[in-house]
Formats: C-alpha cells, structure tokens, sequence
C-alpha cells in the first residue's frame, strides 16, 4: 500500500480529460502507485460508488475499471450500453451527467464524441475519467502504457518509438504520443497508409516543442531501430465509409518473420483488440508484451481512483 509519501495530494478531486491535464510529475505518482498497488486488495472504497457510463464498447478499458474497483471495496453502478437507458428517450449527456454526480464519487465516461469528456467534466461535480472520447484521447490507456514502457525500457526518456496503423482515428496514440512528447529524448516514428497520417495539429504542436517525428509508409523501415512498436488495429467504426477501410484493411500485418534484426529490447504494445495488424506468431516472440500490458491496466486504473479520491490522505 502506498505510503504518505508517495501520494500526490494535487490529484484528489480532479478530472483526468487528456493527458496534458497531468504534469510528468503526476504522472509518475500514478505510475509509482500503480507499483505499489499490484497486489493490494483492500476496502479504502468501501462506501464510495464510481460512475461507468459506456456509450460505446469496451472489454478491457471497463472491465479493468470494474475489477480496480472491487480490489479496493467499491460499488459501481452505470451502464456499458446506451441501449435501455434514458439516452435512448433522448436524454442529453449533460442530463445524465447531472444525475451520475448525484449518485457516485467519480464517473468514468467513454462515447463516441470528439470532447465529450471535456463537456462532462466542465458539468460534474465529481471528477471525470475520460475512458475515451471518439478519435480524440484516451488517457487511462496512455497511463498503462506508460506504465508498459517503463517497466520494459527502465526509461520513459530517449526512447525510439514506432506508432503503427491508424493514426488518424486512434486516439490511443494521440494521447501516448501527447505523453512520450513531455519527455527528453524521445523520436517517434509515425507509420501508416497515407490517408491515416496523424493530424496535422498534432505533429505541429510536436515540431514547436522541439520533439523528433518522422513519418513512414512501411513497417520495415522503422523496426530495427525501434525500443517500442505501439501498433494499433484500424478503427473502422470511425470512418465515414466502408470503401475508406477497404482501401486500408490489412495495410500492415506484422509477422514473426520480419523480426530477425530487432533490438533484443524491443517490446512490442497494443491497446488491444487486435484484428489482424498482429500475426499470432509474434504471442510466441519475446518481443510481445500486449497481454502483460493490458493486465497493467487494473494497478494503474487502482492507482488513478486512489489518487483522484484522495484515499490515504489526511483528513
Ligand atoms: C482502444 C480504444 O478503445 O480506443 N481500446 C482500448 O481501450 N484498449 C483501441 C481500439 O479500440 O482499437
């Protein structure tokens, strides 16, 4: 269990939007209580409730928020599906986001809409956990990469690292991307079908922070060099329309095979679900490290409610 010590008294009562809502240094709390969390099972939630209003699908985001949640003595109550609920008479988010204030101690809020997470937590009164927000961010899985990456590399400084597949819909590596940039040293390899490139704002505001990117159109020319491979899965359900995902489905497809002159640190992430970006070869490589980094998912998302509740410290 965390001491005084490493608790981060700044954090209790806040909402967690985007990534850039934290500093470096709060960041580590998450991560250094993560660590201390791991194993920890307790009743520091007993009494309290957290909020989990899924408006789109989820398997690991919720579950490992449910499971974090029971670790520590919680009650949860929400909803993993609009479908049989208000949202369907037409209630506005801004409505249900009312009543959930009333009824839980945190909400953690996925749906479909660019900022939605932002409009929810400028309207709660509890703190807000954006558990993604359409294309937009999704800063709960960037913690545990994060978390991923540091115990792989023993570093979140100087890496190289390679984000593959769909840039431009994956929120996912616009919130890891936003995060590798807050540390020195770091080179990002951005590789994707030309019409999935990052956002333009995003890789402007990466060259005014002084941040080495490079952009690719092929897997080979990046994996040598790399110390992470972030691939991601294309988000069909994001694009306009299916002749958009035809003309991309299967772009990249790591094998095996292409993984002979590696570094042998090399680990390779993903936020999970895989489709077929990822032959099931690589599970066998010690290069694969996606299973281990998603079950990093309930210390961290344990450690976000300890330190966003204020669990430990002093009345
Ligand atoms: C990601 C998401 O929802 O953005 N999944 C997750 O939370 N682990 C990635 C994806 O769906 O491709």
């Amino acid at each position: 269990m965390p001491d005084q010590a490493v608790l981060a008294p700044g954090l209790r009562g806040r909402s967690l939007v985007s990534i850039r809502d934290f500093s470096r240094l709060e960041i580590e709390e998450v991560l250094a209580t993560a660590s201390h969390l791991e194993g920890h099972r307790g009743d520091e939630l007993a009494g309290r409730q957290i909020a989990l209003l899924f408006y789109e699908n989820s398997t690991r985001t919720r579950n490992s928020f449910v499971t974090a949640v029971h670790h520590l003595g919680g009650s949860l109550c929400g909803f993993d599906s609009a479908e049989g609920t208000s949202v369907q008479k037409g209630e506005t988010l801004y409505d249900t986001i009312q009543m959930f204030s009333a009824y839980s101690d945190a909400i953690v809020l996925r749906h479909p809409r660019d900022g939605s997470a932002r409009w929810a937590a400028d309207s709660a009164s509890v703190p807000v956990i954006n558990a993604g927000d359409g294309k937009n961010q999704h800063p709960t899985q960037t913690l545990l990469d994060l978390y991923a990456i540091r115990g792989t590399q023993g570093r979140l400084d100087n890496l190289t690292v390679a984000l593959v597949g769909d840039l431009k819909y994956g929120r996912t590596v616009h919130s890891l991307s936003d995060a590798l940039s807050m540390y020195p040293g770091n080179k990002l390899r951005y590789v994707s079908p030309p019409s999935l490139r990052m956002p333009s704002e995003q890789l402007s505001s990466l060259r005014q922070a002084g941040v080495e990117w490079s952009e690719h159109d092929c897997l080979e020319a990046v994996l040598d060099e790399a110390d992470v491979l972030y691939v991601t899965r294309i988000q069909r359900e994001r694009m306009p329309d299916e002749t958009e995902y035809e003309k991309v489905r299967g772009a990249f497809r790591l094998t095996a095979g292409m993984l002979r002159k590696v570094r042998s640190s090399l680990r390779i992430l993903h936020p999970l679900p895989r489709v077929d970006e990822i032959a099931p070869d690589v599970d066998h490589t010690p290069y694969a490290f996606y299973f281990q980094q998603a079950a990093g998912g309930v210390p961290v998302r344990k450690a976000l409610l300890w330190l966003l509740l204020g669990i430990g410290e002093r009345a």
